[in-house]
């Protein structure tokens, strides 16, 4: 077998954000449905289609690379994502509900803008600018909803958690 190289990592990185973008899509609809405020149930939808676009993008980023596309297990996001199912069972009904929801959601942002910036990186030392470009356009959607989430937290969510009722 001809060893590894940094091609190797990209097109198994592209897969890897491919399956969690899906997950992540599964994962913001019960989001959306367990939310109790309005503005985090609207933060929510927005990023689902616009996740619904992401996974449009990563279908260019493969005919771009000349390869099917076709996820891989990446067992970091199923992790994250079983740690918000938790939250979404272990907190229905409760004032904290969003709390939690909200730092659900910014973990799954915070993993996408790793994986998104490192990818975008190594694209362009791949010389595949056009993949890189795409792979940009994602990483400024997810970067603004982590600020959309962070701005959530601060002036409502989280504050209204505090309290012992709803
Ligand atoms: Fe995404
Ligand atoms: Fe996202």
């Amino acid at each position: 077998m001809a060893p590894k190289t940094l091609e190797d990592l990209f097109t198994d990185g592209v897969k890897d954000i491919y399956y969690a973008e899906r997950k992540i899509i599964a994962a913001l609809k019960k989001m959306i449905r367990g939310a109790q405020s309005e503005d985090l149930k609207a933060a929510f939808d927005t990023h689902l289609q616009e996740t619904e676009g992401q996974v449009e993008r990563l279908v260019q980023v493969f005919e771009l690379l000349g390869k099917p596309a076709r996820g891989k297990t990446c067992p970091a996001i199923d992790g994250i994502i079983e740690e918000g199912q938790e939250i979404l069972e272990e907190f229905k009904g409760s004032s904290a509900i969003d709390a939690g929801l909200l730092a659900a959601a910014q973990a799954v942002e915070h993993y996408e803008i790793a994986r998104y910036g490192t990818l975008k990186s190594w694209a362009l030392q791949l010389g595949k600018n056009d993949v890189a470009k795409l792979l940009d356009q994602t990483l400024q959607e997810e970067t603004k909803t982590d600020e959309t989430l962070t701005q959530l937290a601060e002036t409502k969510v989280n504050v209204k958690g505090q309290s012992k009722a709803a």
